[in-house]
């Protein structure tokens, strides 16, 4: 058996789940990273392992849910223990509602939902095993406040705080924590192809006046999945310099 506590992290070869596998692996963690391609995972495990850290790298494309449930499961035998699970890979597919497709909402629904709910479902007998859990599932502003042009986007994420909330309730008594952290606009490659009017009329409704960096989501998601944090579930914590309040 493993005798850290393993995390696994999906979505960490790029943007906020690299900071988050970081974070942790910092935190002292054996972080399995995980994405769908092998490259970006083996460069990122290396530089943490050069820190001082602990990490493996699993390739998964986790909108195939057989796939997803094969990780998780896999990853908890091969450690003996799962303690954390943070799913934070997602996509965007926007279109004003009226020209959005079939096809644009079930992919978006399928990666930022139903994947999460079937990571969530493989992981919770592990966790109950060891008796500790903590999950945090990467929502978005978006699915609090909605956002034009990300109907699909707004679903998903804001179908997550509702799901984290049932899960938090089924499995507290279990010593597992789930919770929610929504982050608002960060820089990442999600972001980065917004127009520079957009950015700067983003800046104007965000009280720190910034974007905000993936490390300050992984400072959320590092409190959230330390062993102080039992206490905290259940809740989604917007991360968004002040910009929903809500
Ligand atoms: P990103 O696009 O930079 O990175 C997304 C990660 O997810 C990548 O590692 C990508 O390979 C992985 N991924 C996507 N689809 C996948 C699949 N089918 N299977 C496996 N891995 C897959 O995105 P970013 O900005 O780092 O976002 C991370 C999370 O934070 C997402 O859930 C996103 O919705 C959420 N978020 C991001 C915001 C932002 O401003 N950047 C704002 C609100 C939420």
């Amino acid at each position: 058996m493993t005798e850290q506590r393993v995390a696994i992290v999906t979505g960490a070869s790029r943007g906020i789940g690299r900071a988050i596998a970081k974070r942790l692996a910092a935190d002292g963690r054996h972080v399995v990273c995980v994405a769908r391609s092998q490259g970006p995972l083996d460069e990122l495990v290396s530089e943490i392992t050069a820190d001082g850290g602990s990490a493996s790298a699993k390739t998964c494309d986790i909108s195939d849910f057989d796939a997803v449930a094969a990780l998780v499961e896999g990853v908890a035998e091969e450690h003996g223990r799962l303690d954390i699970l943070v799913n934070n890979a997602g996509i965007t597919k926007d279109n004003l509602i009226l020209r959005m497709s079939n096809e644009e909402w079930d992919a978006v629904i399928d990666t930022n939902l139903k994947s999460i709910f079937v990571a969530c479902r493989s992981a919770a007998r592990p966790m109950m095993k060891g008796k500790f859990g903590r999950i945090v599932n990467i929502a978005s502003t978006s699915g609090l406040v909605g956002n034009s042009g990300q109907a699909n986007y707004a679903a998903a994420k804001s179908g997550l705080t509702g799901f984290t909330k049932t899960v938090a309730r089924e499995l507290g008594k279990k010593n597992i924590t789930a919770n929610c952290v929504a982050p608002g606009f960060i820089e990442t490659d999600m972001t980065k192809d917004l127009p520079a009017g957009v950015i700067e009329h983003i800046k104007g409704v965000i009280s720190t006046r910034d974007l905000g960096k993936p490390e300050d989501i992984a400072a959320c998601v590092s409190y959230v999945t330390s062993d102080d944090a039992g206490y905290l579930t259940g809740q989604t914590i917007a991360v968004d310099g002040g910009m929903t309040m809500c």
